[in-house]
């Protein structure tokens, strides 16, 4: 039987506290989640159904099609079972696997020893059905396989995503404390963009923030800048079906988003880097890039969004170095964004009480294993309402001047 025409569980997986972002996507996408925990979200599809998840995607890290669930208490339980699945109908028997696992289980210490009866059972049963063996080895380019493991309960899937699906492919020239692009795309559907207002990233860096905003503003799916996935190489996968997907996602790009991109930093070096990225993302003809220091970055006079990700101790700078930083990034919020919902991610609370204003919003996330917050701050213009309305939904009554915020307001919820 072809697993194209299998309908199993799909698990995508995601990092903490991206659930939420990951959830709104795959329900965008027309999916319906059966179950959302901390690391991810499940419900029921098909192998075709993954292709066009890893295709649209954004803060998702890996697409799984579930082959069996089963009781093991040893690798040999796991052997035993895995032995007896038609591996040789899914699996080119002249391919090449791997395999990913998350072993929590008292009987193992080496996750490596989990994986080799893995793919013993595999290899052993392709063999004796084919009279070939694949080969394995640890690259992720091709057929793919994923364990997971815990307490007595073992799972075993097809990674249909094959390489993580964390790098969007784009950013190929680096600079300092780029954020990874799964988080740089959560954080911007935290912020409800959606291409229509005006976005501005002062301290850009390598440009993760204002790529991740253009690909969103055009509807750009990220797996366009793909060229390969695991789906790719199991038996039954047809060319035609995935161009026929890619050709859809083509289709459905917007040519240029209605409000701005701007995009500054203080280093020539990031903004060449930043620029470069956004050409292998497509994107740079719509982003303004400019050579500024944050304060004097130009912002469209009705209003938007911008947001900032200042270094903030753990990788780059000091924190007393970084305390002059914070504060004028608080007398440029004040001073110079009315108008502007103002977003500042960081993993440094105490910095961010230097900027003194009260945050509406502290929404969490981890940049790999940092706690950090995005710091929702709406700066009004005199009594007007934020330009464009606040996208989530959400009617803003009260008034908040900056100035009238006071100093030391930013509550500590660790
Ligand atoms: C943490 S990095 C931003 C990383 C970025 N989010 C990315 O994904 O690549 C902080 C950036 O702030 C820039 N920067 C530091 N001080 C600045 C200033 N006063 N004005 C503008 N940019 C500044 C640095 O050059 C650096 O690129």
């Amino acid at each position: 039987m072809s697993i194209f025409n299998l309908r199993s569980l799909i698990r995508v997986a995601c990092p903490k506290r991206i659930a939420p972002y990951l959830e709104q996507e795959v329900l965008a996408l027309g999916f319906n989640p059966e179950k959302v925990d901390d690391t991810g979200l499940q419900f029921h599809g098909t192998i075709q159904d993954c292709m066009k998840l890893n295709l649209w995607l954004r803060t998702a890290h890996r697409v799984l099609f579930l082959i069996k669930e089963f009781p093991a208490t040893n690798p040999d339980d796991l052997y035993k079972v895995l032995v007896e699945i038609p591996w040789e109908e899914y699996i080119p028997a002249d391919g090449y696997i791997t395999i990913g696992s998350h072993v929590l289980e008292e009987s193992i210490r080496d996750t490596r020893f989990a994986n080799l009866r893995v793919k013993d059972a595999i290899v052993d049963r392709i063999a004796e059905k084919t009279a070939k063996r694949p080969d394995s080895g640890p690259l992720d380019d091709k057929t793919v396989l994923f364990l997971h493991w815990k307490e007595g309960q073992a799972s075993i899937f097809f990674d249909t995503s094959g390489a993580t699906l964390a790098r969007h492919g784009y950013r190929q020239v680096p600079w300092k404390a780029p954020m990874q692009e799964t988080l740089a795309a959560a954080t911007i559907l935290a912020t409800g963009y959606d291409g229509t207002q005006n976005f501005i990233n002062p301290m850009c860096g390598s440009g993760t923030l204002a790529i991740e905003a253009a690909l969103i503003a055009t509807n750009t799916a990220p797996g366009l800048m793909h060229s390969n996935y695991g789906f790719m190489h199991l038996i039954g996968y047809e060319p035609d079906v995935w161009k026929e997907l890619r050709k859809d996602a083509l289709t459905s790009v917007k040519e240029a988003p209605k409000g701005k991109i701007i995009a500054t930093d203080i280093h020539g070096g990031a903004i060449n880097a930043a620029r470069e990225n956004a050409r292998l993302a497509e994107v740079d003809d719509i982003i303004e890039f400019k050579v500024r220091p944050f304060e004097e970055t130009f912002l469209p006079a009705n209003g938007g969004i911008m947001i900032m990700n200042p270094a903030y101790g753990e990788r780059l700078g000091e924190n007393d170095e970084l305390v002059p930083l914070y504060k004028s990034i608080g007398d440029f919020l004040k001073q110079k964004a009315q108008g502007y919902m103002a977003y500042i991610f960081t993993g440094n609370m105490e910095l961010a009480k230097v900027i003194g204003l009260k945050a509406k919003r502290r929404l969490e996330f981890y940049n790999a294993n940092i706690d950090c917050r995005l710091l929702e701050y709406v700066l009004y213009q005199g009594s007007k309402r934020i330009p464009g309305g606040d996208k989530r939904g959400q009617e803003i009554t009260e008034e908040v001047k900056p100035e009238d915020a006071p100093d030391d307001t930013i509550d500590l919820e660790l």
